[in-house]
């Protein structure tokens, strides 16, 4: 094992991952440190939910190892890679629509049995107090906005030591999305919540995160802190023609 891995909350080392011909992902490496926030940033179909999938052991990456807290758990399943303190919030707000924002809540943590629920349920709330005036409402019912935020809160619900994102910010009016960002900053200054974002809106993400990676076609091209990426015309260029090279 890399020293990398050793000391991080997450490293993912040479990771190839395919989708029978399609290859996705091609020698990814990357590390998120403990209490970090670190951003993946990249086009549409550059492999950044593959990658996000992956680390949740699904698809299994084909290559490289996937090491969480020092342990390996490359080809765990993922109902146990889930109960090893990470969650997944995946694109598309995939919150259970005809469930109550309550039950949807409840579902988050269930890994937990019950644990602490309503001590968590009055946190996630005072954290989006749109939820706590839906409560009774089904999923599918909210607005865009609101159900990235169910989506955000089911995954607080399992008290992640390593949350990931992907894409909290699509299809989200500015407004919203300054919010959701302001609620990831808060959470991480004053929990340590280590966060792993995914985004295409790479500015609000740079500004956000402390370090970033670039990906391309299945392969990382650059790293840095977030003002260092921002600053690079590369990154300008990407970001404002879509990200292919
Ligand atoms: N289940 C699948 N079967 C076959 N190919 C897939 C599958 N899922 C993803 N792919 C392919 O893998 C590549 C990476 O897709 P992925 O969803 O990881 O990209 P992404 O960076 O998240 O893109 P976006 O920004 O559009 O969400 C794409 O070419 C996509 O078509
Ligand atoms: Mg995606």
């Amino acid at each position: 094992m890399s020293a990398a891995a050793n000391g991080a909350m997450l490293a993912v080392e040479d990771v190839t991952t395919a989708y029978g011909a399609i290859v996705a992902l091609r020698g990814v490496s990357l590390t998120v440190g403990h209490g970090e926030i670190v951003t993946l940033i990249g086009a549409n179909g550059a492999g950044k939910s593959t990658l996000m999938m992956t680390i949740c052991g699904s698809p299994a990456p084909r290559e490289g190892r996937v090491v969480l807290e020092g342990r390996d758990i490359t080809g765990w399943p993922t109902h146990l890679i889930m109960r090893q303190g990470l969650a997944h919030a995946p694109e598309g707000r995939r919150i259970f629509p005809r469930m109550t924002v309550l039950e949807n809540l409840r579902m988050g943590a269930e890994v937990l049995n019950g644990a602490h629920f309503d001590q968590d349920l009055e946190k996630v709330c005072a954290l989006f107090p749109r939820l706590k005036e839906r409560l009774g409402q089904r999923g599918g019912t909210l607005s865009g906005g609101e159900q990235q935020m169910l989506a955000i809160a089911r995954a607080l619900m399992s008290r992640p030591r390593l949350l990931l994102l992907d894409e909290p910010s699509l299809g989200l009016a500015p407004m919203v999305v300054r919010q959701i960002f302001a609620a990831i900053r808060d959470l991480n200054r004053e929990t340590g919540l280590t966060v792993l974002l995914v985004e295409q809106n790479a500015y609000h993400a740079l500004r956000l995160a402390h370090r970033g990676y670039v990906l391309v076609n299945g392969r990382i091209t650059m790293t840095g802190t977030g003002a260092e990426l921002l600053a690079r015309p590369e990154v300008r260029a990407a970001y404002l023609e879509g990200g292919r090279a």
